[in-house]
């Protein structure tokens, strides 16, 4: 059972995956970029604002029946830097992973400068960032220059 929840208690699942150390209140974002709906069949469980020993309070996520794509470690490492992916086959623990965010990240950020390369519309720049700073976490367009912060991050991926 997972610990410092007040009582609130999740059980371990059968197979799927454990999204833990998620930064508290961003747990719902990181279901969103993995595109999973109850509708879908899943079984999910939230839990918000967990005491942590590592980050002070966190969020956790377990979604029974699903096993992320690797793109999609990518992509939680933008929102939830702090995350360690665990993969359960038949209740235990099979793969464990801390996502790193990329240095470079291709196609899922946009530039927030208007006349960069990437956003004219006959133009067929990829937007295309490399990591300046992990904590806090920080991108740079490689076409123009522009910083991309945490901030910002966020509230692409939301
Ligand atoms: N978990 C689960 N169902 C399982 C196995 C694990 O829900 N069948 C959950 C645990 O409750 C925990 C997370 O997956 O939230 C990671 O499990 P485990 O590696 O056993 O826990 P810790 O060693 O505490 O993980 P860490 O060192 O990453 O904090
Ligand atoms: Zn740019």
């Amino acid at each position: 059972m997972d610990r410092g929840d007040n009582g609130l208690t999740v059980r371990k699942i059968r197979s799927g995956t454990v999204i833990d150390h998620i930064p508290a209140g961003r747990a719902l974002k990181v279901l969103r970029i993995l595109g999973v709906e109850p509708e879908q069949g899943y079984t999910i469980a939230v839990l918000m604002n967990v005491e942590s020993r590592k980050i002070g309070r966190k969020d956790i996520v377990k979604i029974s029946g699903l096993e992320p794509k690797v793109e999609d470690f990518h992509k939680i490492s933008l929102v939830a830097p702090t995350a360690t992916i665990n993969i359960v086959r038949d209740y235990e623990v099979v793969r464990k992973e801390k996502v790193k965010p990329p240095e470079k990240v291709e196609g899922i950020l946009k530039c927030i400068n208007p006349t960069c390369i990437t956003r004219q519309p006959r133009e067929v720049a990829t937007p295309t960032f490399r990591l300046v700073s992990r904590n806090p976490l920080v991108y740079q367009c490689i076409y123009c220059g522009s910083l991309l912060e945490e901030k910002e991050i966020l509230e692409q991926l939301a």
